[in-house]
């Protein structure tokens, strides 16, 4: 039985189709949005069911995040991948999958977390900055780093072309690392995690 993988997704869903194409021994079993992100359609166009849980539609986020739980838990994921999904995990999500939430974050953490890494990256004048998988925790971009890559910063650079590049490295790393994760359960220590 091939390992099952949801993906969280909110906007053009970049980062789900890399997982899409790769070549992967994994099945996405559902990609579920929170909101009617551009994203669904890639999946629909490669007939992965697709599921929106709004936050809009909850009293609370913990409300909403045990809702989104109990919907990616339908479809009995292994792994849970949040790529490009703009909403932060509590507890009410993550304790449903401990140790089996990965992200993808535009930046070279703890460096720049949050919704803006690109953006703060560069306001800081930084020369290099990159890409990092992380386990999630309930922090924001907090979560021990199973790995990064590097994006060297230009002089030229804006937000979208900085983030352009460090994106054509995320669809490189992102399923290279959820291979790794399916394949072989990575060791983590504490912070330190072995693939
Ligand atoms: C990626 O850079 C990811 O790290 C960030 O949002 C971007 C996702 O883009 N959180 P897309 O929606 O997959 O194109």
């Amino acid at each position: 039985m091939p390992a099952r993988v949801a993906v969280l997704i909110s906007g053009t869903g970049t980062l789900l189709q890399s997982l899409i194409d790769a070549e992967r021994s994994y099945e996405i079993c559902v990609v579920v949005a929170d909101r009617p992100a551009e994203g669904l359609q890639r999946a629909q166009a490669a007939a992965i069911p697709t599921a929106m849980v709004t936050p809009g539609e909850f009293p609370d986020r913990d409300q909403w995040s045990s809702a989104l739980g109990d919907t990616v838990a339908a479809h009995s994921p292994d792994w849970v991948v949040s790529a490009g999904f703009m909403r932060i995990l509590t507890s009410a999500f993550l304790d449903r999958f401990p140790q089996r939430v990965v992200n993808s974050h535009p930046a070279l953490l703890p460096a720049f977390p949050g919704a803006h890494g690109v953006r703060d990256a560069l306001a800081y004048g930084v020369k290099v900055s990159g890409c990092t998988v992380h386990l999630v925790d309930a922090g924001v971009d907090t979560g021990p780093i199973i790995a990064q890559e590097s994006v060297p910063v230009l002089l030229s650079d804006d937000e979208d072309s900085l983030h352009t590049r460090i994106k054509t490295v995320e669809w490189e790393l992102l399923p290279r690392v959820v291979e790794q994760l399916v394949t072989r359960a990575p060791i983590v220590n504490g912070r330190k995690v072995e693939l």
